[in-house]
């Protein structure tokens, strides 16, 4: 590392706020980023409470404790925040470099603008934005990370299950060609259902009981691939499932090829890129016979399931593909984060009001 670490603040510390600073903490001293402050509407013991003690990650590798207006980790102080709305810090002089959204409270460019209104240099989402207009970039790291210029200030990290499927559907279009793509998401609970049935969400059945139920939700997926494979543009279909589990989902991913395949290239083309290509590091390929709690604290992507790849007719291809939907996402905004500013060249103008 060339430069000091990038400074960086995260707004909202949940699930994947606290995986975000957790995840950069496992990575070490190598990290070119440091984590100096955090904004959540939660009281400073609940916050140093659920960094130390983790249902789903275990306690937290290291020293945590508050102290004043710091959460110190490991001695370093990460400035403690509460403030609901983006004008009530200033993010200037907290001198970031980056800010990482993770509240999932703003989805469009206006929503967005207002950190930078309010003196953040650059925001990285957690989240896919409600338009392709409202976000500079979304970027799934290992696809198209490239195409960061160095100019945009609002950048979206997409979604973990567009992070597990996009990388897989993109090597699978260049392989064999992909005709028709469906794809159905089974996804652990999240904090957006009640634990037991409760008035909550536009979608209805988000009123009900996370651990009672198999629970049909909406999804953005098929939208979100689209806007990184464009070329598979209306032709891809997906649902989504919530199960009650805390933690680890899978995508089933189901695919017309445009040419004769088997279940033997499709596996070989899968585990040589997770073996030997760029993709090495993001996804993998097992085909030992696992379930989804064995991937928990998983900091790949995608982890391919040879052992569940089917092939019906030469050309209808069945495929499942592991993923810890927060740690691997969490990982995933840091590589992302880390290229963002190392490209990063030019000084963010102001924002006129
Ligand atoms: N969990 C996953 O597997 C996953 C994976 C990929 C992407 N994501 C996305 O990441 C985002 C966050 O998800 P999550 O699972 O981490 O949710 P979460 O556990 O509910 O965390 C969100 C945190 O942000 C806080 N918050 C709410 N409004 C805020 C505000 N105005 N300013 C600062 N903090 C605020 C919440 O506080 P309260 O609880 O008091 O409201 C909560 O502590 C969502 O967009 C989600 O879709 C989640």
């Amino acid at each position: 590392m060339s430069h000091r670490p990038y400074r960086v603040a995260l707004n909202g510390y949940g699930r994947i706020g606290r995986c975000v600073l957790r995840a950069l903490h496992e990575r070490g001293s190598d990290a070119g980023l440091e984590i100096v402050a955090l904004n959540d509407l939660a009281d400073q013991a609940s916050l140093e409470y659920l960094t130390r003690f983790d249902s789903t990650h275990g306690r937290f590798p290291g020293e945590v404790r508050v102290e004043g207006d710091c959460l110190h980790i490991n001695g370093d102080c990460v400035k403690v925040l509460r403030e609901e709305a983006p004008e009530g810090i200033d993010w200037a002089a907290l001198d970031i470099d980056l800010l990482l959204e993770c509240s999932g409270q703003y989805t469009t460019r206006a929503d967005a603008e207002r950190f930078l209104q309010a003196g953040a240099p650059r925001v990285l989402f957690s989240q896919p934005m409600a338009g392709e207009a409202d976000i500079d970039a979304t970027i799934v790291y290992g696809v198209n990370q490239q195409r960061l210029s160095g100019a945009e200030r609002l950048v979206s990290n997409a979604s973990c299950t567009t992070n597990c499927g996009v990388p897989l559907l993109k090597l699978l279009n260049d392989a064999v060609g992909l005709e028709y793509v469906s794809i159905t998401t089974i996804h652990s609970a999240m904090n957006d259902q009640p634990v037991i049935d409760a008035y909550h969400h536009e979608d209805l059945r988000r009123t009900r009981s996370a651990f009672q139920s198999v629970i049909p939700v909406s999804t953005g997926l098929a939208k979100g691939i689209e806007r990184l494979l464009p070329e598979l543009a209306g032709r891809i279909q997906a649902k989504a499932i919530r199960v009650p589990t805390v933690n680890v989902s899978c995508l089933d991913i189901t695919l017309q090829t445009a040419r004769d395949t088997s279940a033997a290239e499709i596996n070989r083309v899968l585990r040589q890129a997770a073996e030997e290509g760029p993709l090495k590091g993001l996804i993998a390929y097992t085909e030992l016979p696992h379930a989804s709690c064995d991937f928990n604290h998983d900091p790949h992507s995608a982890v391919v399931d040879g052992s569940q790849t089917r092939v019906s007719g030469p050309r209808l291809v069945n495929l499942l593909a592991w993923f810890d939907n927060e740690w691997g996402f969490a990982n995933r905004m840091l590589d992302v984060a880390e290229h963002f500013l190392a490209v990063s060249t030019v000084q963010p103008a102001p924002v006129k009001d």
